[in-house]
């Protein structure tokens, strides 16, 4: 499944005439619709100067969490390890933001540009423990096309 999902997501991302926020949202589209255990996929980027995440493009319910401080929940977690974040079962989370009552795992993979994390990908879901290495390097692949259209 992520074989054939790699090269959609290189082509979407290569596609020079839509926006960069238009080829991200396509990405949170296509992920979501295809993947089973992906229920909500989305971006987050480090807000100007700021030391916190804004919402970008996202796939999925709306969240009441458009901006998170670093160091807070999964998310603002990974803003400052600069590390993949696998969480098999969020209940087990202590430093964790609820977005929805169903969500049952969560990864989250920064995106680095010129070294630096400027942002990441957000997956949720519905399934409990359903993410394996798999997805990490799937999505430490799309992390790095992202990376190159926004440097
Ligand atoms: N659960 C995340 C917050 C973002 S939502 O999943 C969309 C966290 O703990 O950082």
């Amino acid at each position: 499944m992520f074989q054939s999902l790699k090269s959609r997501v290189s082509i979407i991302l290569k596609s020079n005439e839509k926006s960069t926020d238009e080829r991200l949202q396509a990405v949170c589209d296509l992920l979501r619709a295809l993947v089973p255990h992906y229920d909500w996929v989305g971006f987050y980027f480090k807000n100007g100067n700021k030391q916190e995440l804004k919402l970008g493009p996202y796939a999925g319910e709306p969240t009441d969490h458009m901006i998170i401080p670093y160091g807070k929940g999964i998310c603002g977690q990974v803003a400052v390890s600069n590390k993949n974040f696998v969480v098999p079962d969020v209940t087990m989370q202590d430093n964790y933001i609820a977005c929805s009552i169903t969500v049952k795992a969560e990864i989250v993979i920064p995106i680095f540009v010129n070294g630096e994390n400027i942002g990441q990908i957000d997956i949720d879901s519905n399934t409990p423990d359903p993410f394996t290495e798999a997805d990490e390097r799937f999505l430490e692949f799309v992390c790095s096309l992202v990376s190159k259209i926004l440097s």
